[in-house]
């Protein structure tokens, strides 16, 4: 049973002006592709072939798990996203609206955090809007393909800020990447996850 690289849910273009055609065919068509290619062959052979991808996700470690990691945070990714001309961007509403303003004290709070880790955030990997085990929502960084999937938190919206994801569009310019995923960020698919 191999691992399929999920078709995006919108056309390559639709997230522009904020993140080019571009930018989308080279982080789903080839990065986020080669992580699928490459887990296919470390899983050929080995029990984890028979496996759904969250299961090997929990289960791999090394090479395995980064790639397998990689191609889940992905998928999770793109439906973080929507076309702006689609409902993307905005403002979140009802029972996620009330968790952050609960947890942040208001959206544009939780979105000033949510820049200021990733800014921080050292080299490659992930931030995260997590639901913590006990309800509440929380900030999580990970570093290159690591995952809350492995851990208690719910993840409910991931912001890639691996370089391959706005080099092409605003080069070294993570602050301004991030500007343009607010711009596309999908709230319902963040909703649809508490
Ligand atoms: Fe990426």
């Amino acid at each position: 049973m191999a691992i399929e690289l999920p078709p995006l849910p919108y056309e390559r273009s639709a997230l522009e002006p904020h993140i080019s055609a571009e930018t989308v065919d080279f982080h789903h068509g080839k990065h986020q592709r080669a992580y699928v290619d490459r887990l296919n062959e470390l899983i050929t052979g080995t029990p984890f072939a028979e496996m759904a991808l969250e299961d090997i996700v929990r289960g791999a470690q090394g090479a395995m798990f980064n790639n397998a990691a990689q191609a889940w945070n992905h998928a999770f990714y793109w439906q973080c996203l929507r076309p702006a001309a689609g409902g993307g961007g905005g403002e979140p509403t009802g029972a996620l609206a009330e968790a952050i303003d609960k947890a942040f004290g208001g959206v544009e709070a939780l979105r000033t955090q949510f820049d200021e880790l990733a800014l921080r955030t050292f080299g490659s990997g992930w931030v995260w809007l997590v639901q913590r085990a006990e309800g509440g929502l929380a900030l999580a960084a990970t570093a290159n393909a690591a995952t809350p999937l492995t851990g208690s938190d719910k993840p409910l919206l991931a912001c890639d800020v691996w370089e391959h994801a706005y080099y092409i569009d605003y080069r070294n310019a993570r602050a301004k990447y991030l500007e343009a995923f607010w711009n596309v960020v999908n709230w319902d698919f963040a909703a649809s996850n508490m």
